[in-house]
């Protein structure tokens, strides 16, 4: 199938997506936040759920954890333009308090739901390698919760599918100590620059 094609398979499923009801979650979001990039990128990362920032862009990763995550592609020698950008869950789930939208993480079931997305451009893009940013997007993948440091840094076989599971961008911001958050990203950057290395590989 040639790249046009693809590209072509993912508009169509980013368009039936725009519909989604399978869980309740896009009632209160203002759009479904499907992946983006190149329908045969080698890579494709995989996050949570968007932001409030992504939820009114219509695109993954625009928001302060896109800013951390871009900084840590640039650091490890990866090409974000080159990467497939995606969630495991593609609706802002949030609370209103005041007049702010406050994040709530997503529930098994809706992370279940949300499964048949991932799995329409996995298919699709088939990546050589897929990195799971943070524990939503390890257990979306592995089909069952997991603790992330117990996976971290290796490359999982979750069939057809090689998946490195690395820290979410989000769990870096939320650090205080300036030294904890500097020592995290530069974990984040050692995962990405391995995730390079994987697919450097013959
Ligand atoms: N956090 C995510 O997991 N995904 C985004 O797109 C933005 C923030």
């Amino acid at each position: 199938m040639t790249r046009a094609n693809l590209a072509h398979r993912l508009h169509d499923a980013a368009e039936e997506a725009a519909h989604c009801t399978r869980c309740p979650l896009y009632r209160d979001a203002t759009q479904v936040v499907f992946g983006e990039g190149p329908a045969n990128a080698a890579i494709m990362l995989v996050g949570e759920q968007p932001g409030d920032k992504e939820d009114l862009a219509g695109q993954p990763f625009v928001g302060p954890a896109g800013q951390v995550l871009d900084r840590a592609l640039a650091e490890a020698g990866l090409d974000r333009a080159a990467c497939y950008v995606t969630n495991a869950v593609k609706h802002f789930k949030h609370e209103q308090r005041g007049k702010f939208r406050l994040h709530k993480q997503p529930t098994r079931g809706e992370i279940q739901a949300c499964r048949w997305w991932l799995d329409r451009e996995l298919e699709i893009v088939r990546p050589k390698l897929i990195v799971a940013l943070g524990v939503t997007a390890t257990s979306s993948l592995k089909g069952k919760p997991v603790v992330l440091s117990r996976v971290r840094r290796q490359i999982l076989d979750i069939e057809p599918w090689r998946v490195l599971a690395t820290t979410h961008p989000s769990a870096i911001l939320r650090l205080r100590d300036s030294d904890e958050k500097e020592h995290a990203f530069r974990e984040l950057v050692d995962d990405l620059r391995f995730a390079l290395e994987f697919l450097k590989a013959p």
